[in-house]
């Protein structure tokens, strides 16, 4: 697998900044590009090739800034397109990559080409979205022109009393789908937010909802796998559609033109990730896939806070998870990613580890990043997870809860049941363990007021732990997280033969208590072993008889025999 000269991207390390949340320039309580600017050489020293910056684009923020109004300029409480010009700039001059965000499946309802869209039945740009007149039930009622369900729960189409018809909108009301099938479109699509970017230098894009693009022809009504709703996510018939991989080949035309630049995607559940990422299919370099991600969350995307106990984690499925993406490189010419953290998912050690007490914390972040470092594809590590920062506190009430996802699931269930409080009440319990917001809590700087996030009021509340969980607390200490990670991705890049690029074997993953795999390169291999209790586990695996032949680490520090400790994650490279 071990590529003579890889592309830049399979080693690097990339940092995904989420701008409202990273840091405040100019005390408004929003994060902004000049915020980011400062920490440009924070991001350096943490390990990070590249950067990867969520949405900054002008947007009324329904969905964070995944609503777009306008590719070409910069929402301006973030700043300006000079200020993101400046932090191209600054990246590179450290040699660092800048990846932004490319959301394309669909536009805010207030971008100009929705707006004239809207406008009339025949508008030019009437069928760059998707406009359908109404069905009709036998009552008369008026119904949408088929069952498809949104991704928070409610139909996809919304009925627009100008022009009486519904737009389908598979995320938010404010997020109508662009019609990809038409041709003018896709090519006003690459311009505006491709080109444009890439000549001002960007290095790549993450590409969101990558495999929505392509919609079964005549939109036929959905599976039914969702019993108590009348609207069903489509998945069968939006999902990896007909026309998708042409329309993949043709925007990795508009890639080529720029050179060495990456491309991420973000690929739902069920897809078939080699078609997307084999080199040979020249569609994209890499998948963001959810396998892991989704471990401990109901099935299905509108359902998935519905949790019931079977869908409560266990070590045995986030092992089968792992060795499902890692699997998906061996014997072929496709690339992955490893990743436990995002904006969209809750912090890892509250999900899988253990954020109980200060002690736990710290050692089960390391153990997740042990994880996480020795898996191979390009590493991507989220805001704040360098320095192990968990989810709200469980006396956070609903209304810090910011996220539309939130707010409409738990509004879905007060609805659903007649505001039953025991239904709300596992809702909101879901939600503390799982919801998008624990990812959005602003960054914890230092111990200063506001965790030296904002000198104002931050858009959403600072995390209780700020004055012992922050940047500048683990800076100087050896043994904090923040060590752990800038050492283990160093690790990651000495040992890159196996840790990278390595082919994945597991060697235990039924034990409920230790994860033990192994990663082979061509002349050596890695042996790791996660405990993943809080209490001491026998450990047959790595004797220091092997250690004088290798690189031996321990999430402790140092080694002892025969044993690991609570939380403890050891990694063992040597010849194979
Ligand atoms: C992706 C983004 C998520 C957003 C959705 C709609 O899943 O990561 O934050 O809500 O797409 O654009
Ligand atoms: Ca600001």
């Amino acid at each position: 697998m071990a590529d003579s000269t890889p592309p830049w991207w399979k080693e690097a390390n990339i940092y995904q900044i989420y701008p409202a949340s990273f840091q405040d320039s100019n005390g408004d309580g929003i994060g902004d590009l000049p915020g980011i600017l400062s920490r440009i050489d924070y991001i350096k020293d943490s390990g990070a090739d590249a950067i990867w910056i969520c949405p900054t684009y002008d947007s009324p923020q329904h969905d964070m800034g995944y609503d777009i109004s306008d590719y070409e300029s910069v929402y301006p409480p973030y700043g300006t397109v000079e200020d993101m010009e400046a932090i191209i700039a600054a990246c590179h001059k450290r040699g660092m990559k800048v990846l932004l965000d490319l959301v394309i499946n669909h536009t805010s309802n207030e971008h100009a080409w929705f707006k004239e869209s809207r406008s009339s039945k025949d508008n030019p740009k009437r069928d760059w979205y998707f406009w359908r007149p109404p069905r009709y039930d036998s009552q008369g009622n008026r119904k949408p022109p088929n069952n498809w369900g949104a991704f928070s729960g409610g139909s996809a189409w919304e009925w627009d009393e100008g022009t009486q018809e519904y737009y389908l909108h598979l995320f938010c009301p404010e997020q109508p789908d662009l019609n990809w099938d038409n041709s003018e479109t896709r090519k006003a699509i690459y311009q505006t937010s491709m080109h444009f970017w890439l000549q001002k230098g960007v290095d790549g894009f993450r590409i969101d909802t990558v495999n929505l693009y392509s919609k079964v022809p005549g939109l036929p009504d959905a599976e039914i796998t969702n019993e108590t709703s009348e609207y069903q996510w489509p998945r069968d018939v939006v999902c990896n559609g007909p026309r998708i991989h042409e329309f993949l080949s043709e925007m990795y035309n508009v890639f080529a033109q720029y050179g060495a630049i990456m491309t991420v995607g973000e690929l739902g559940p069920d897809s078939d990730i080699l078609s997307y990422v084999s080199a040979s299919a020249k569609q994209l370099n890499m998948a963001i896939q959810f396998d892991l991600v989704n471990v401990g969350f109901a099935p299905g995307i509108s359902t998935r806070y519905e949790v019931s106990p079977e869908d409560s984690w266990t070590l045995s499925k986030l092992a089968s998870a792992v060795a499902a993406i890692q699997g998906s490189l061996a014997n072929s010419d496709g690339w992955v990613t490893t990743y436990l953290e995002n904006h969209d998912q809750a912090r890892s050690i509250s999900r899988w580890g253990s954020d109980l007490t200060e002690e736990s914390r710290v050692q089960t972040a390391k153990l997740l990043a042990m994880l996480q470092a020795t898996l191979s594809g390009t590493l991507l590590l989220y805001q704040g997870q360098e320095i192990g920062m968990v989810n709200a506190p469980k006396d956070w009430p609903i209304e810090e809860y910011k996220d539309i996802l939130s707010v409409e699931f738990y509004k879905a269930i007060g609805a659903r049941t007649g505001g039953d409080p025991k239904a709300l009440a596992c809702a909101f319990a879901a939600l503390q363990s799982l919801a998008r917001d624990h990812a959005r809590i602003p960054m914890s700087w230092d111990g200063s007021r506001n965790a030296g996030f904002t000198q104002g009021k931050p858009w959403m509340r600072i995390h209780d732990n700020y004055a012992l969980v922050n940047v500048q607390n683990q800076l100087s200490d050896e043994h904090s997280v923040r060590s752990f990670w800038k050492k283990i991705l160093q690790v990651r890049k000495e040992h890159a033969d196996v840790l990278v690029h390595g082919i994945y074997k597991a060697v235990q993953d039924e034990d409920l208590n230790v994860f033990i795999y192994e990663k082979h390169g061509s002349r050596r291999k890695a042996v790791v072993a996660l405990n993943f209790s809080g209490a001491e586990q026998p450990c047959q695996v790595m004797h220091s008889s092997e250690a004088a032949k290798g690189t031996y680490m321990s999430t402790y520090g140092d080694v002892v025999e025969g044993r690991l400790r609570p939380y403890e994650g050891r990694l063992w490279i040597g010849p194979s």
